[in-house]
């Protein structure tokens, strides 16, 4: 039999370090140091100095993991703004304020969890800084600036699709099945889009069907699909013509115009592009192409630069399309909640998702992939996707408990899935489904499913919230105070409560209203209720699927 490969030791064997420890010292050092170059072991304080967290080494043995491993990282919440998660990683090891500079939603966006993705950048395994897709320019520049403390190399530029380094954690794993990753997409074909909202919505959702039957892949309801779209074609020609360059230069053996669609983000502009016009221009607009760059915002106008309207503010620039490539941010995939069960069609899978659309400056802005899913693709085509696993998402696995979904917005889509998936396999436990979106007569999303699943007696209780049928407004977690005893009663009964949507503000009001249910019905005190709410997300059951 085969001996597990052995990496040599760099940390004393007398050293007080748990085989974990040692094992995440060693790893670190592998990457800090070249160890072909027989580098002497580091005395006890070096390492010290280097491992996370604070160890007591004046007794031996009396820590058992490292400390800040522990701690729940207090910062891993998505609704929480980035200055606050700073403030309460301060002090904390490197590795742990870069995962704190993460948009926290572990979306896989990136192909790491928040956690991989510090991790790896501070054993330089992964060299791009720009790859968090919901912490946007704001965790790309505190990352920029916490990898200074790194200070071996400068931090990554954007690499050309074809420069791009594979990600460390997929580098690692062994070949996986088309699909099943980010790293190794499938390619699915669209079905079909069908308008959620009735004409004269505010909203534009879609129910978007692709076929997998090609594919393999194989999913379970509570995961995320990932799709990566492609830019709209008439953005990167407005691009090209505000360049003046030629669609058919040659970037990385690909023509200009093809890298532009689906190559990189013409998003929200860098700060790198900035800093590439301010080494192309002069006098004051070299100024503040260097203050936008620097995060500052000279003309109050850096919200609302994407890539075309920074090369129009700098009218007349020509940078190199090499250089003005590698400038921009990679275009990342996005994910969306799976709204089908592989129980009914294992081929068919549904996604609900909504159309980014807004005006600035009189230019329609669009949602890559949101409008590509809802304009730009048409039936039959190819779109390269992948599953997304959900790590702490999905039904109990007693099919007899009872399940409370709150999901308002596009945030039903999985909640269609489990419904699905119960009464495919004749799970017999209750299912409560909160929904809540703009207009009842506009915005009420599978209505004709729900009500037959309810006349079914599948969908045993549903419960709505309109927030714009009336002056005031009404929301998923006032229609849960309203009900709060019966929630108190189901939860008593064992019930797995889930929550799907917006992170920034529901999903935080839905929270607090469940402690205000608990504590008035549970007759608990606030903080014995946010305790039970907290025990109930630690015994996995109350699970949040939030963007
Ligand atoms: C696990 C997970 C599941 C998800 N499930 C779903 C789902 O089921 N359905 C769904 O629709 N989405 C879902 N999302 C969100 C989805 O991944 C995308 O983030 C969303 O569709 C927007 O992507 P986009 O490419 O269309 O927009 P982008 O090109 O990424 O543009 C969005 C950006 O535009 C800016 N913006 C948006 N609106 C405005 C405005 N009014 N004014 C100024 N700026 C604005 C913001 O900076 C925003 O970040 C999910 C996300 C995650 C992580
Ligand atoms: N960054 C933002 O400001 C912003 C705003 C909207 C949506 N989004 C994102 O857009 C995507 C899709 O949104 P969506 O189509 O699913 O719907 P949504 O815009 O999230 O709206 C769904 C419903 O939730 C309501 N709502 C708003 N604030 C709420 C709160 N604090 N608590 C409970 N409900 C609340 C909305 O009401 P009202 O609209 O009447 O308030 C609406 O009735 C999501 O990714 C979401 O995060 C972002």
């Amino acid at each position: 039999m085969s001996q597990p490969l052995r990496m040599p030791s760099l940390i004393p064997e007398s050293a007080p370090f748990s085989i974990d420890q040692r094992v995440w010292l060693n790893g670190l050092f592998a990457g800090l140091l070249s160890l072909e170059q027989g580098v002497t072991p580091l005395s006890l304080e070096q390492a010290a100095a280097l491992l996370p967290g604070s160890l007591d080494l004046a007794a031996p043995g009396a820590s058992g993991a490292p400390a800040e491993d522990d701690d729940g990282a207090p910062w891993h919440d998505p609704a929480m703004p980035l200055a606050d998660r700073m403030k309460l990683a301060e002090g904390r090891p490197l590795r742990r304020r870069m995962m704190a500079a993460m948009g926290q939603q572990d979306c896989g966006q990136c192909g790491y969890t928040c956690q991989d993705y510090s991790d790896a950048i501070v054993v330089q395994k992964e060299e791009r800084l720009n790859l968090c897709v919901p912490g946007g320019k704001e965790t790309t520049r505190m990352l920029k600036t916490l990898h200074q403390e790194l200070g071996s190399s400068a931090p990554a530029q954007a690499k050309t699709p074809s420069q791009t380094p594979t990600p460390a954690v997929a580098s690692a794993a062994p070949a996986a099945a088309p699909g099943s990753s980010r790293e190794r997409p499938a390619e699915a074909r669209f079905l079909s889009r069908t308008r959620l909202n009735k004409p004269g919505s505010g909203k534009e959702t879609w129910h978007i069907e692709l076929d997998l039957a090609e594919t393999g892949i194989d999913y379970t309801v509570g995961d995320a699909f990932g799709i990566f779209p492609a830019n709209d074609p008439a953005l990167a020609d407005a691009v090209l013509a505000a360049l003046h360059a030629p669609a058919d230069f040659p970037i990385g053996g690909r023509p200009l115009r093809d890298v532009l669609l689906d190559g990189v983000s013409l998003g929200a502009a860098p700060d790198m592009l900035f800093q590439l016009f301010s080494y192309i221009t002069g006098g004051e607009r070299r100024q503040k192409a260097k203050a936008l760059a620097a995060g500052e915002d000279p003309d109050g106008d850096a919200a609302t630069l994407d890539v075309l309207a920074a090369i129009e503010k700098f009218s007349g620039v020509r940078p190199d399309p090499e250089a003005f490539i590698e400038a921009l941010d990679p275009l990342q995939p996005r994910l969306y909640s799976i709204a089908s069960s592989p129980k009914v069609d294992r081929n068919r899978m549904a996604l609900c998702v909504d159309a980014v659309r807004y005006p600035i400056n009189g230019r329609a802005r669009l949602g890559v992939a949101s409008t590509f899913l809802a304009e730009r693709v048409s039936t039959g085509d190819k779109v390269r996707v992948y599953v997304q696993k959900a790590a702490h998402f999905g039904l109990p696995a007693d099919p007899s408990l009872p399940v409370i979904m709150i999901g308002p917005g596009t945030g039903i889509a999985p909640f269609r899935a489990f419904l699905y998936e119960r009464m495919a396999t004749k799970a017999p436990g209750r299912n409560w489904l909160f929904f809540g979106h703009q207009r009842s007569s506009y915005d009420f999303f599978y209505q004709d499913e729900l009500s037959g699943m309810k006349a079914a007696g599948a969908l045993t209780r549903l419960s709505l919230a309109w927030s714009r049928d009336a002056n005031e407004k009404f929301y998923v977690q006032d229609r849960m105070r309203e009900v709060g005893r019966d929630l108190w009663t189901w939860l008593a009964d064992g019930a797995h409560v889930y929550v799907c949507g917006d992170a920034k503000r529901m999903a935080k009001d839905v929270e607090g209203a469940l402690v205000e249910i608990v504590a008035q019905h549970g007759a608990r005190s606030t903080d014995e209720a946010i305790a039970f709410v907290a025990g109930l997300k630690k015994a996995g059951r109350y699970q949040q699927d939030v963007y």
